[in-house]
């Protein structure tokens, strides 16, 4: 028997060491046991940080959607998959089943493919979160085509960058989306997306919100027509192990955005593994994760790592504030979730609107509550704890990331002991390791340091698309023979991990991580301005959100500052998002540097936060003078 429901604390400190020292046999016989493989392996796992390099289950045969449907279908046909719940209240719920999941996967791989979809293409999905979003996924997976998900909160030109850097054939999407009260029009972004891509030969279209919307001859088609003439059998390709199952963007601390590959088996079997011990998930329980499929945690938490092992994962299209800021708690009453798992940055927002609202609803069915995207601060986990779980449900609060595919630092509830704003353990298989500053291993308790792993997982993401080379510097040079995180850390008497935040310039905004960079870059392209430098502040509900500091060109014309600041904020919505919009904007002379030129943002950092009780010596700096002039007009 494999340890793969984990049900104490002394069974998992067990196997816990028993995956450490021998990881590869330990990992052989989760995946023996609980996956269904046309081919096994031949060897289990190789790799080599320097290259880097890493393989899993290699020599083996799979597709990963008979282990999400197919072989269910004999015991859990007739059960939930999927159960889509509408962004108006008043639409009524889906119930997908499995058999039904079945059929809609294969109609849509059929229709792939007669539209020249082959194995190893790339298909872009930018789709709202509709059930089109979760089949559309796993049609690519059916067929071997790579899917591409992007955040359908994304600009025009955010899209653009992302289909163009991986050549994505085709782009899946819909008239328009539904976000609370409001309406997106999605295909007009597409449209503009697609003047810089020549790549795409075409566009399915999926009907949502019924506008009337341009249709490009011979590129775009509806969707729905073609699904109707499709047959619902479509043999399932038969995938190595190692081949690429999607690439997923995450910004990084500079540059474009980095096309994290994820591969098929090993991705399964820990997101699988994963997701049956963090949430503790019962045959009937429902599972619930509020997060987008455009993210990495709707990537393995409500599609692949519930579906593997035949959950009932709901599928939310609407945001926590619509119709009122009671609609989690509705949502959980109505449906009788069992787990459910959010991001800080909700809980902060829904603490925000009082008790009462929750104190509505029966959330009675709650057994887990999971915290994900950004550290949880202690007044929010309490809040959660108390009004939400009312002290029955333990949280865990899971620290992972894009790289990771699945969650790699958390508790396991009913078993470990939680502890507010600590991730507490490593997961089965996980060997964290806190870095000091001259790159030497703290192995004691109560230190901290950078976060790094020091041995492969089965879902370590294996490359960035097209830029080996990036993802070699990015994640395994800083500290040799070790993945580092970006992520600082510290381990308190017992070994548990809290994790303090990013130490590299990625902010983490309502749990969006977005690179300072690429924000700087389209502050820049305003004609006015000389040069910024994006930092990040203490927001109560965002968790941090976005200070620049920019510089004006000496034109000798005046202008309006709050003009000059929609306009910033209007150019970063254009080429990132409304997410990376500056929350405050400081025009100033200067900005400090260094003699060699460079920013120094740990100074403009601290002002931000107004801590500047110690800003440390700043008489070697180029232009000493500007840190007072800053300092005095603080927003
Ligand atoms: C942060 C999201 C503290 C962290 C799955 C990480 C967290 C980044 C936690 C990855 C947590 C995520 N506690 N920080 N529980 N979870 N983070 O790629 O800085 O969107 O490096 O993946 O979010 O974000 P990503």
């Amino acid at each position: 028997m494999s340890n793969y429901h984990i049900k104490h604390l002394e069974e998992y400190y067990q196997v816990y060491r028993k995956s450490v020292r021998n990881p590869e046999g330990f990992w052989e016989e989760i995946a023996e046991e609980h996956f269904l493989w046309r081919k096994k392996w031949d060897k289990v796992l190789s790799w080599d940080f320097s290259k880097p390099e890493v393989k899993w289950f290699e020599g083996a045969q799979l597709n990963i959607t008979e282990n999400c449907i197919d072989r269910h279908l004999a015991t859990r046909g007739e059960k939930t998959a999927i159960l889509f719940e509408p962004n108006n209240p008043d639409e009524a719920a889906q119930h997908i089943t499995y058999n039904e999941l079945y059929k809609r996967v294969n109609k849509f791989a059929n229709v792939l493919k007669v539209q020249g979809i082959n194995k190893g293409d790339r298909v872009c999905i930018y789709l709202p979160m509709i059930p089109e979003l979760a089949v559309s996924v796993l049609a690519c997976a059916r067929i071997g085509a790579i899917h591409s998900v992007v955040f359908a909160g994304f600009s025009s030109t955010a899209l653009s960058t992302r289909i163009n850097d991986s050549d994505c054939k085709m782009v899946l999407t819909s008239d328009g989306s539904y976000r609370g009260a409001k309406t997106i029009d999605l295909k007009g972004i597409v449209d503009e997306a697609l003047e810089s891509c020549p790549g795409v030969k075409s566009v399915l279209v999926a009907k949502r919100i019924n506008t009337e919307i341009n249709m490009v001859s011979g590129r775009d088609a509806w969707l729905q027509p073609l699904l109707d003439n499709a047959s619902e059998h479509c043999d399932a390709e038969l995938m190595n192990a190692e081949d690429p199952l999607f690439i997923l963007y995450t910004s990084g601390s500079t540059g474009k955005p980095k096309g994290m590959v994820h591969t098929t088996a090993g991705y399964m079997v820990y997101t699988a593994y994963t997701f049956k011990n963090v949430f503790q998930y019962r045959e009937n329980d429902v599972y619930w994760c509020t997060a987008d499929i455009g993210w990495i945690t709707g990537h393995s938490y409500i599609v692949y790592g519930p579906l593997v092992n035949g959950a009932t994962s709901v599928m939310f299209e609407g945001v926590p504030s619509y119709p009122d800021f009671g609609r989690f708690w509705d949502i959980v009453q109505k449906h009788k979730v069992n787990q459910f798992y959010t991001a800080p940055t909700a809980i902060r927002a829904l603490a925000k609107q009082g008790a009462e609202l929750v104190e509505k609803y029966d959330l009675s069915s709650l057994k887990v509550l999971g915290s994900v995207g950004e550290p949880i601060n202690e007044e929010a986990w309490h809040w959660y704890n108390d009004n939400v779980g009312k002290r029955n449900s333990p949280i865990v609060d899971t620290w992972w990331q894009t790289e990771t595919g699945g969650i790699m630092i958390s508790p396991i509830p009913y078993s470990t002991p939680t502890k507010p704003t600590y991730a507490t353990l490593p997961f089965i298989g996980i060997q964290p390791a806190l870095m000091d500053e001259n790159g030497d291993e703290l192995k004691d308790n109560q230190v901290e340091g950078r976060l790094c792993i020091k041995y492969p997982w089965p879902s370590i993401a294996r490359t960035i698309w097209g830029n080996h080379q990036r993802y070699k510097e990015t994640y395994f040079s800083a500290y040799e023979n070790k993945y580092f995180t970006g992520d600082g850390a510290l381990r308190d008497e017992v070994g548990y991990y809290r994790i303090t935040g990013r130490v590299d310039d990625v902010i983490i905004v309502s749990g969006h991580n977005l690179g300072t960079a690429p924000i700087e870059d389209a502050v820049n392209e305003h004609p006015a301005v000389a040069e910024s430098a994006i930092v990040g502040f203490p927001h109560d509900v965002k968790g941090s959100a976005l200070y620049g500091y920019v510089t004006l060109k000496d034109t000798g014309e005046s202008r309006d500052q709050n003009n000059l600041r929609k306009e910033i904020n209007q150019i970063i919505t254009e080429s990132i998002g409304p997410i990376a919009k500056l929350d405050k904007i400081q025009f100033t002379s200067g900005l400090p540097k260094t003699r060699s030129g460079k920013i120094m943002r740990r100074i403009l950092r601290k002002i931000a936060q107004k801590d500047t009780a110690n800003l440390g010596d700043t008489s070697t700096l180029l232009n000493p003078e500007v840190v007072q002039e800053i300092m005095d007009n603080v927003l």
